[in-house]
């Protein structure tokens, strides 16, 4: 255990990052620890990226989505060659405390590197908008992503209630699993949505957006772990004589405002992790729909449910 602490985050960015790390360094300057921040996740700790970070700058971008220290997908943590240059990276540094901040490939890729070295305090926050993380009832980053995906519902509502007869397909990101689809179908209520975790019933939705359309919106949510929109209005097109339109929501989906919940997750797990790592403790802070963080010994809880996930 050292009072270095480093703060990287790691694979897709998802809204609330930045709050988690604000609030780890807070933590860390107040318990009179040095906070460094690593630029590009793990590809820039093995490129030694290491930066020493203040209060300010991290508090500076605490509301803002995305991830200001950047993050990378960087599949050589895989590798032996890749986490002994991360290793060395922070060896270099001084530093013998990391808080990874990332999703699932994230974090299996962290607890090899502590695998590999004992001596690592290691601590993980789960952020990933696609609540990945069998661990973890939520990640943060998702409730946001749900967030954005309803306004754009509500503004295919009212188009479709100015103009019926017309469907509309909305896509989501997420993949290789339809967690976050589902959970925008569930919060929109509504009730055709095509994931690959169940089989679709193309008539049975044709048939079901033919009828929403006669009185006003008409929308099937899909995940694109799912396949296409553009193709999947086409297929409904066929089946049913409706203008059909998709609506990729895409990478801005990804970039959508922290909603307060996943503010709070950010702020509570930021504080939770660095309290562990200054107790010279590894963790893995579940967090639960209410709001509360449970800090879990590493790495049993990161059976993930996704297999080969990308970091
Ligand atoms: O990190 C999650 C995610 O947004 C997925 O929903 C999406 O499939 C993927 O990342 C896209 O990754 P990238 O932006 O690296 O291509």
């Amino acid at each position: 255990m050292t009072n270095a602490i480093g703060i990287l985050t790691s694979g897709g960015d998802a809204p609330g990052m930045n709050a988690a790390v604000a609030s780890a360094c807070t933590r860390i300057v107040e318990r009179g620890g040095r906070p460094y921040g690593v630029v590009g996740g793990f590809a820039g700790l093995a490129g030694r990226q290491i930066e020493p970070m203040t209060v300010e700058q991290a508090a500076d971008h605490r509301q803002e989505p995305g991830t200001w220290l950047g993050s990378s997908r960087w599949p050589e943590l895989r590798e032996p060659a890749g986490r002994r240059a991360c290793l060395d990276a922070l060896e270099a540094a001084g530093i013998e405390s990391l808080l990874v901040i990332g999703g699932d490939g994230s974090a299996r890729g962290a607890s090899a590197l502590k695998a590999e070295r004992s001596g690592l305090d290691l601590a993980v926050v789960p952020a990933t908008i696609d609540r990945n993380i069998e661990a973890s009832e939520l990640t943060i980053g998702m409730d946001s992503a749900v967030a954005y995906a309803l306004e754009a519902i509500e503004r295919l509502r009212i188009t479709g209630r100015s103009v019926p007869g017309r469907a509309f397909v909305i896509q989501t990101l997420g993949a290789p699993h339809g967690f976050l689809a589902e959970a925008v179908a569930a919060a929109a209520g509504i009730e055709d949505v095509i994931v690959p975790e169940r089989p679709t019933d193309l008539d049975a939705i044709a048939t079901r957006l033919g009828e929403l359309a006669t009185t006003g919106p008409a929308i099937a949510v899909m995940s694109e772990a799912a396949g296409d929109a553009v193709r999947v209005a086409e297929a409904l097109r066929e089946r049913v004589p409706l203008r059909v339109h998709p609506t990729i929501l895409g990478h801005a989906q990804r970039a959508a405002t922290p909603s307060p919940l996943d503010l709070a997750l950010g702020e509570t797990a930021g504080r939770a992790a660095v309290d562990a790592l200054l107790r010279g403790e590894s963790t893995f802070l579940a967090l639960a729909a209410d709001g509360t963080v449970t800090p879990s010994p590493l790495p049993a809880p990161l059976l993930s449910t996704t297999q080969g996930a990308r970091t």
